[in-house]
């Protein structure tokens, strides 16, 4: 049976995000392609980093028809720094894709949106609630941690009945809005700014006398902790090895993670599954850690020498100034790492 404070939470959610909404970049428009786009970035990028380089991605790609035509790895380099960079192959597919299938612009439903490469059920709601305003739910981290306090879901955080009742009673709320793209921006902007996974701001909440987890008293209890799984760490030497020039030794790298980008040569085979560097002479110059993918590295950066010619295979292989490292698409950690060395 439908919960009786559905109606009343929509409205007062969504008046609540008129009056606080951030002035984020896309907001100005709802252009559907910019929409898309933040989205992309903010699944698994935080928003004040998105925010560092969401302006210039859309200035350089101003359009879904200016993305399909690039480069990728035009594309890989404007979104150096934001990380997970299969979300940029997946995008340029899905522009390439809507140029074929729907000339070039995003169609409106949440079945033709999830048609395009790389478009799944979260991304097709959001383009399809927040651009053109289609009574789609949205479902992401910070909303099912709403949802879970909201309607006392005891299921842990991620789990995959926390998902399925938080997507049920999204849609529940999204069918009672006004606006489907106030309801789920403030759903979102919701869970961003007021209800925090540590000590939400229950007192500036729009909807404190409508929440269970509050009104038991226990706002931050829910979603219940994950069943404990130790975050992987490892220890990853990395070399620079130099040539008479001056230029460093970088591998371009095809396989699961990462692939296509410029990495610095590893010392180790499990990152990334290619063939580690046989070195000689090495002098270590620092450590940093750094977050790839799920993995934690502790990243040991040792200046190199080869002690071999380099063998055919696990990638292929260049040499290059520092100075134009900047210009090929690299992970954030290279660039780290060469700060770190200088
Ligand atoms: N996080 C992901 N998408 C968002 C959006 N549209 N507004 C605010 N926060 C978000």
């Amino acid at each position: 049976m439908p919960d009786r404070r559905l109606p009343l939470l929509a409205a007062s959610i969504e008046t609540w995000f008129d009056r606080n909404a951030r002035p984020l970049p896309w907001r100005s428009s709802y252009d559907p392609y910019r929409v898309w786009v933040s989205e992309v970035m903010l699944q698994q990028t935080r928003m004040d980093v998105v925010l560092r380089y969401y302006d210039r991605f859309v200035a350089r790609f101003p359009d879904v028809g200016a993305l399909a035509a690039a480069a990728p790895d035009d594309v890989l380099a404007a979104w150096s720094g934001l990380g997970y960079y299969r979300r940029a192959r997946m995008l340029h597919d899905g522009a390439r894709d809507v140029v074929s299938r729907f000339g070039g612009s995003l169609p409106q439903t949440v079945a033709e949106l999830s048609s395009i490469a790389g478009i799944g059920r979260y991304t097709a709601g959001a383009i399809a609630s927040i651009a053109f305003g289609q009574r789609a739910p949205i479902v992401d981290g910070n909303v099912a941690r709403v949802a879970a306090r909201i309607f006392a879901f005891d299921d842990p955080v991620g789990s995959p009945q926390l998902m399925r009742r938080a997507w049920t009673a999204a849609a529940e709320l999204v069918e009672q809005s006004a606006s489907p793209r106030r309801l789920n921006q403030g759903l979102m902007e919701l869970g961003a700014l007021i209800c925090t996974p540590a000590q939400p701001r229950c007192e500036a909440c729009p909807v404190e006398r409508l929440c269970s987890a509050r009104l038991l008293g226990t706002s931050s209890a829910f979603p219940l902790p994950r069943a404990s799984r130790t975050a992987t760490a490892m220890r990853v030497p990395i070399y620079l090895v130099s040539d008479v020039e001056g230029r460093v030794l970088l591998r371009r790298h095809e396989g699961e993670l990462m692939t296509g980008l410029y990495h610095l040569p590893h010392g180790v085979a499990d990152l990334l599954g290619v063939e580690p560097l046989e070195v000689a002479g090495t002098s270590f110059r620092g450590s940093f850690r750094h977050t790839i993918t799920h993995r934690r590295v502790e990243f040991e950066v040792y200046a190199a020498i080869l002690r071999d010619r380099i063998g055919e295979g696990g990638g292929e292989w260049t040499w290059l100034a520092p100075a134009s490292i900047a210009s090929v698409p690299h992970p954030s950690y290279v660039a780290k790492a060469l700060r770190l060395a200088r």
